[in-house]
């Protein structure tokens, strides 16, 4: 059992080290800087799956992930679209000029820049607007694109890109479907061996008024959306569990589990349920330093929505949000990597709301 207290220290030890962050007396702790910043969030080593990868929402925190240091399992259960994705996340990561290591805490002395420029598939950017700027004094590149082991099971006869950085794995999943997310799994503990960071995001969308709405259109969503939260959750809980090495679970709500939309009764049910059932498995999971929050976005254009946000409907409908626009991508990052990381620590059962306000209304 884990020091109720603590969250994730997997993967090497990442967890805190006595070097910053420590109370003082006079609330002040001199050996803060940048370098215990950039330590707290550090994701190197780690391995983290996420389901709904091969699109929109998944294929991007997938790749931020990796950016940040993971190695990456990508679940769905399109295997081309998995693959076009995560081709793309090993450009990326291969052409990162810097990987900023945290090794120096002298802040003030290198601007090193981050700049990438890769895209994944169906045109939904990799984080790349994020020009991040290393601060840490003689960062070393510790070589993301270094990995050559292969791929398990995914071998054609040419070696891309992908199967020559074993930081990353492409594995159908149906998340609706038991055996489907064992098998999954499986090759994930093959080829990685276990298990820190879950992003539970595969999800549909079938939006019809409550008079109209059939059961087959009721039984799916709930049972994508929420059912597969459970199952997968449960999954990849096990595995940190017995690894007695914590871990992140980041359950993909929505802002219509808080809010209600008229033609939403299954999708807003389902991530309501979402958003209860992160709570239960923070309350039993914790003892095992395993950390269960709720990421609930607004309103991102990806292929679930796209076509609506489009429309002239959709985007007077988006401009009388609060924002006043739909979300980009990387500014989802900020709160996944805070939920992901030693950074979010202390977090645990919460509901992170990423959408410009849009449910505070006002008067
Ligand atoms: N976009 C938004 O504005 C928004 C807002 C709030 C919350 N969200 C949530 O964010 C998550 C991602 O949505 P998105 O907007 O990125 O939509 P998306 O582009 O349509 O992506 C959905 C992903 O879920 C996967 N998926 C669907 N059913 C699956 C199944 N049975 N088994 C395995 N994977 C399945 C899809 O992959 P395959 O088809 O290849 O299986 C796809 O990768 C969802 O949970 C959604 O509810 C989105």
């Amino acid at each position: 059992m884990r020091d109720k207290s603590t969250a994730s220290d997997a993967a090497g030890g990442k967890g805190g080290d006595g070097s910053g962050g420590g109370d003082s007396a006079a609330g002040v702790d001199a050996t803060v800087g940048g370098a215990f910043f950039r330590r707290a969030f550090c994701l190197d080593g780690r391995v983290a799956v996420v389901t709904g990868a091969s699109s929109g929402l998944g294929a991007h925190m997938a790749a931020t992930l990796a950016r940040a240091g993971c190695k990456v399992a990508l679940a769905a259960r399109r295997a081309a679209r998995l693959e076009a994705v995560a081709e793309s996340i090993a450009e990326v990561i291969a052409d990162a000029t810097d990987t900023g290591t945290v090794a120096n805490t002298n802040a003030s002395a290198n601007t090193n820049t981050v700049a990438n420029a890769g895209t994944v598939a169906n045109a939904n950017t990799v984080a790349n607007t994020n020009a991040g700027t290393n601060t840490g004094a003689n960062a070393t590149d510790t070589g993301a694109a270094a990995d050559t082991g292969t791929v398990a099971g995914t071998g054609t006869g040419t070696t891309t890109a992908v199967e020559s950085n074993s930081r990353l794995l492409t594995v159908t999943m149906d998340v609706r479907e038991r055996d489907a997310v064992e098998a999954a799994f499986a090759r994930i503990d093959a080829h990685f061996g276990r298990v820190d960071i879950l992003v539970n995001n595969a999800g549909v969308a079938a939006p019809r008024r409550f008079l109209d709405m059939s059961e087959a259109e009721w039984q799916g969503v709930v049972d994508t959306d929420l059912s597969a939260v459970w199952r997968v959750g449960q999954a990849a809980a096990r595995r940190m569990v017995a690894q007695d090495s914590g871990g992140a679970i980041i359950n993909i709500a929505s802002m219509l589990g808080v809010g209600v939309q008229r033609g939403q009764a299954n999708y807003g049910a389902a991530k309501a349920g979402v958003i209860q059932l992160t709570r239960s498995m923070a309350l039993e999971l914790a003892r095992h330093g395993v950390r269960v929050n709720a990421l609930a976005p607004g309103y991102f254009a990806t292929e679930m929505n796209r076509e609506f946000l489009e429309s002239a409907r959709g985007r007077e409908y988006v401009a009388g949000l609060l924002p006043g626009r739909a979300g980009r991508l990387h500014e989802l990052d900020g709160a996944l990597l805070l939920l992901a990381s030693d950074a979010g620590g202390y977090i645990n059962g919460s509901v992170l709301s990423v959408d410009g306000g849009a449910l505070l209304g006002g008067l």
